[in-house]
């Protein structure tokens, strides 16, 4: 096959909806980053674009729930994220935003050129609408039982559970997100784009054609859809806040997010072409151009399905070359969440490991979700981190740097007669551009990873076997080729570490003081007999990767524990009626000390207790045998309602009752006093 003439590289465009988490990060931004890094080491014309995806009703749910307008929040949040970015070192060509002029004038035009050519299936239906709130219920407005799996929460335009794509009115017992209200039926006119049509050309050119060279997850997913019978599909929306249809009797109406948010691809190329002096139009309608979607796979049917057939319907555009779609991560076993909080945000992140983007990109790509849901803990985080980056990296370089920096003060020494042994590790080391590119070529960054990790275990071996600090004592000479040969690793390694971390490799070109050395890229690592020359002056040595602590650690996990107990939320009863003060003043609870406690026999719950309340030592009967031992509470300060008429249970008078309250694990908790000097008796009021 021919190389390909450029490479238009596209990221998901983030809902700018709330902040970016590791979960973005790991499914789509850092591999396509390692990609387009990658292609460019190895000279490629690449246009690697995103851009902010700002309409939708995630966004209008968002500015509701805050109180602000739809434009607050995505200027909010467009900048949020639009840093978090830069700072992980996301080498975007360009980072638009689907508010942006270009993007209204891209969509609105594709959406019209569809239209003129009948591409289009116009229809009035009836369709779900919020009475009190007096709008029309589209996608995320709208919840209830998803038709396929069940999941009672799943959204009008997708259920989160099963990954399926419906439309609203498949939804069984649908609800409104805005009232809570049962919606009711009204026509409304919308345009859809007839999938049903597209369904023969997808299965010649996924299926058929891609079914070797495109993964496993998004050949099923495609597969169970096109099986499944695609449907005609609305583009449309009776919305306000989103890109207007432009057409006559479409007033009022905008276009469905799903609709214009991948034109966001397109619209961000045009506005990179426009500042860079380019024409964009190759990399979107040139059969040399290889186009890649990296996404997450929730976003499989959009790139897949219904984009390459807006693509296809236009005609004049090339069709995705791959769509390395991503699985979940998940954080701590459990679901990333937003609206939980359950995340990793990344401008915390850097809040709190400040420089070490390096880390958690090394972290993500060594633990990508490429074939199944991943985990991240953060004892896999300082794991990695302590073990493979300080340990194995980290180290090689500092032994390099530090014994050149001792024997040679800093100058590259030159070397003597290669050995066998030295030929064979400097014949490996230019073998790892290849070794490399096979699996970047595949997708497979978390290999590719480990094999760049495999040239530093590599180097440290070689310096292990050939114990340059014990030979220097005996033969001087021969330690200048090994340092020679081991300098020549570091610098392969400060190369070939660039597209998974940048900054380590800005870093290490600096100690070796080669940067800007126009000799050092992808190829050259194979094919340049001497990387870093005789006599070249090296910089001290600086250290690449710290240890993380446990202490850091726990303060993450302590973290994420405040933010599962601040998020427990509680089926609370609603208050009572309105009572006058004399009607409390009529209760009288005083302080106790429960002196002994003994299980009613044949009870599940009963306790018979003896309490000291000041005044006297009573029995009480208390349910609450399922949450505590009896002798665990002799001695236990309680709260005690003691002029509560005396009645009998289970054959035993108690005298009183002891105030109780629910806890969120389902038990009970005892109402005392917080200080230990409250005496028996002592009045609650
Ligand atoms: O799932 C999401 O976060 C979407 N905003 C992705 C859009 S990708 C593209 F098509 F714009
Ligand atoms: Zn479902």
């Amino acid at each position: 096959m021919q190389d390909p003439k450029r490479y238009t590289i596209t990221a998901a465009l983030p809902y700018t909806n709330g902040p970016v988490h590791i979960g973005h990060l790991a499914g789509v931004y850092v591999p396509a980053d390692i990609y387009a890094r990658y292609l460019r080491l190895n000279g490629k014309d690449v246009a690697f674009v995103c851009g902010s995806d700002e309409h939708g009703v995630p966004i209008t749910l968002k500015a509701k729930a805050e109180g602000i307008t739809p434009q607050a929040v995505v200027d909010k949040y467009h900048e949020i994220i639009k840093k978090s970015f830069q700072e992980f070192g996301i080498t975007f060509d360009n980072y638009s935003r689907t508010t942006a002029k270009v993007h209204h004038e891209t969509a609105g035009e594709f959406f019209k050129d569809l239209y003129e050519h009948g591409k289009f299936i116009e229809e009035t239906s009836a369709q779900l609408y919020d009475e009190e709130a007096d709008q029309f219920l589209a996608d995320r407005f709208i919840v209830g039982t998803c038709p396929k799996c069940g999941f009672e929460e799943s959204y009008g335009d997708q259920c989160e559970n099963c990954g399926t794509s419906h439309n609203a009115q498949d939804l069984i017992n649908p609800k409104s997100v805005i009232t809570g209200n049962k919606p009711s039926l009204r026509e409304t006119k919308h345009w859809y784009l007839p999938l049903n049509e597209y369904e023969s050309f997808l299965d010649e050119w996924i299926l058929k054609g891609h079914k070797k060279d495109w993964k496993a997850n998004v050949l099923g997913q495609v597969k169970s859809w096109v099986d499944d019978g695609l449907k005609p599909r609305a583009v449309t929306r009776d919305l306000d806040w989103g890109i207007p249809v432009p057409v006559k009797g479409a007033e009022g109406k905008v276009l469905y997010v799903w609709f214009d948010a991948p034109i966001g691809y397109i619209s961000s190329t045009k506005e990179w072409a426009e500042r860079t002096g380019k024409d964009w139009e190759p990399y979107w309608k040139d059969e040399g151009t290889n186009l890649i979607h990296f996404i997450g796979k929730d976003n499989i049917v959009f790139h897949c399905i219904i984009f390459p057939a807006m693509l296809k319907a236009q005609g004049s555009y090339i069709l995705p070359e791959n769509v390395p779609a991503n699985e979940f991560l998940n954080l701590e076993g459990n679901k990333i969440s937003t609206s939980r909080n359950w995340a990793v945000w990344l401008h915390e992140y850097l809040e709190e490991f400040p420089e070490k983007q390096d880390v958690l990109r090394y972290v993500l790509t060594a633990n990508a979700p490429e074939t199944k849901d991943n985990d991240f803990t953060w004892k896999d985080f300082q794991a990695r981190n302590n073990n493979e980056l300080v340990a194995i990296f980290g180290n090689f370089i500092n032994r390099v740097v530090v014994l050149t920096d001792k024997y040679y003060e800093g100058s590259v020494p030159e070397p003597n007669s290669f050995t066998e042994v030295d030929n064979k590790t400097l014949d490996l080391l230019a073998k790892y551009p290849d070794i490399i590119s096979s699996s970047i070529d595949r997708y497979r960054f978390r290999e590719a990873l480990s094999e760049l990790m495999n040239l530093a275990r590599l180097g440290n071996k070689y310096l292990a076997d050939e114990e340059p600090w014990k030979k220097i004592k005996t033969d001087a000479e021969r330690v200048k080729t090994i340092m020679f040969v081991a300098l020549q690793i570091a610098t392969g390694l400060s190369v070939l570490c660039e597209p998974f971390l940048p900054f380590t490799s800005i870093k290490l070109k600096g100690i070796l003081n080669s940067t800007g050395f126009e000799n050092l890229n992808w190829k050259s690592i194979s094919t340049e007999k001497t990387l870093l020359p005789a006599n070249h002056q090296i910089n001290k040595a600086e250290l690449l990767f710290a240890k993380i602590e446990d202490a850091e650690i726990q303060t993450q996990i302590d973290k994420l524990e405040a933010s599962k107990k601040s998020q427990v939320t509680v089926e609370l009863t609603p208050q009572k009626e309105t009572i006058n003060f004399d009607d409390f003043s009529k209760l009288d609870i005083r302080i106790g000390t429960i002196l002994e406690a003994e299980k009613i026999p044949k009870t599940k719950k009963l306790l018979k207790l003896k309490v000291d309340v000041g005044i006297d030592t009573r029995t009480i009967v208390s349910g609450i045998a399922e949450s505590f031992d009896p002798a665990n509470i002799i001695g236990q300060k309680v709260s005690v309602l003691v002029n509560l008429a005396p009645r009998k249970l289970r054959g035993v008078e108690s005298q009183g009752m002891i105030l109780m309250s629910d806890t969120t694990e389902g038990k009970l908790s005892f109402i005392e006093p917080d200080a230990d000097s409250v005496a028996n008796g002592e009045k609650v009021s």
